[in-house]
């Protein structure tokens, strides 16, 4: 018998097909964002669940999930939205889907730190009110090139960071739990601690995960071991910053620019951060491509597979 998955949001016409080969699934066709309750109640006489990131699953949430739930196979590199210990608990399997994104959010971590550090969002504006003329010194950004680029996680998405930055002639820093072997380095200067990276940070990209240890980690004290206009971009998750401290160092120039694809309590954005001109806002896209979307429901759908074939999903987390 087939077993039986509850799939919380809309996925690609494809991926539901190729579920739907595999599993008896239960769809949500009008792309409805549950509540924690709709998903208990809706994933009862399941087997697995099929999450994605603005599912928030947490221990009690767990807590209340039928017994008949083994997995949840979130579709996403992140699983900050699931507590891994009540899953673990319960022995339901969570697994994510890394690297098949990496490259796509690689590509707007770049493009963060561009449209911060080139002044886009002021540039959008003007052109639309057909308010401008060309003159020497309209819009003046700063250039990445030739610059310190501090990453902040050299995982996967950290280091496909990195590999782009260089392209523009970035000399690349990083801080990471663990140093990085010589050949994943690639050159990149290891730094021990935040304060020393954040010294040497012209640009900052954010790609670390967000975990207990790095929530809020950009905050009023460490963003004060920045270089003055130092220019930040983050694709990781809105809790990693405290926002009331980047609007204090955007609205001193303490920060140059802010690039963000991602936010505190999404899909709510921090009312100052739309408010000021040196920010650059993206609404959380960091893998939207067509591409990269099919990968990330096939490689959730694979985990499930594997799992009720009996063997280990190739991307267990608990
Ligand atoms: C997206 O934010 C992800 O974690 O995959």
């Amino acid at each position: 018998m087939k077993k039986k998955i509850f799939v919380t949001r809309k996925l690609l016409k494809e991926n539901e097909e190729k579920l739907q080969s595999l599993f008896e699934v239960i769809l949500n066709p009008k792309d409805k964002i549950y509540s924690p309750n709709e998903i208990i109640e809706g994933s009862q006489k399941c087997d697995g669940i099929l999450s994605s990131v603005t599912d928030p699953i947490n221990a009690e949430t767990i807590s209340k999930f039928s017994s008949s739930i083994k997995i949840i196979a979130n579709g996403a590199v992140g699983y900050g939205n699931i507590d891994l210990q009540a899953a673990r608990d319960r022995n339901i399997a969570v697994t994510n889907t890394p690297d098949v994104l990496t490259d796509a959010t690689a590509d707007i971590s770049i493009l963060l730190l561009l449209g911060a550090s080139r002044k886009a969002h002021e540039g959008r504006l003007a052109a639309e009110k057909q308010q401008w003329i060309w003159s020497w010194d309209f819009l003046l950004g700063k250039q990445m090139s030739n610059r310190k680029l501090g990453i902040l996680g050299m995982g996967r998405i950290g280091r496909a960071v990195a590999k782009r930055a260089k392209g523009f002639g970035m000399e690349i820093h990083y801080h990471n739990r663990s140093r990085l072997n010589k050949e994943l380095e690639q050159g990149a200067v290891f730094h021990e601690n935040i304060e020393d990276l954040f010294k040497q940070s012209e640009f900052l990209s954010i790609n670390c995960p967000a975990t207990p240890e790095t929530v809020k980690i950009i905050n009023r004290k460490n963003l004060a071991y920045l270089p003055p206009k130092c220019v930040v971009g983050n694709a990781a998750r809105g809790d990693i910053v405290d926002d009331e401290a980047m609007v204090e160092a955007l609205k001193k120039g303490k920060v140059f620019a802010y690039g963000l694809d991602v936010y505190n309590g999404e899909p709510k954005i921090h009312p100052e951060y739309l408010k000021l001109k040196n920010i650059f806002l993206l609404p959380h896209i960091g893998s939207a491509t067509k591409r990269t979307r099919w990968d990330m429901a096939f490689r959730a759908t694979k985990n499930l597979e594997m799992f009720f074939k009996g063997e280990k999903p190739q991307d267990l987390v608990n």
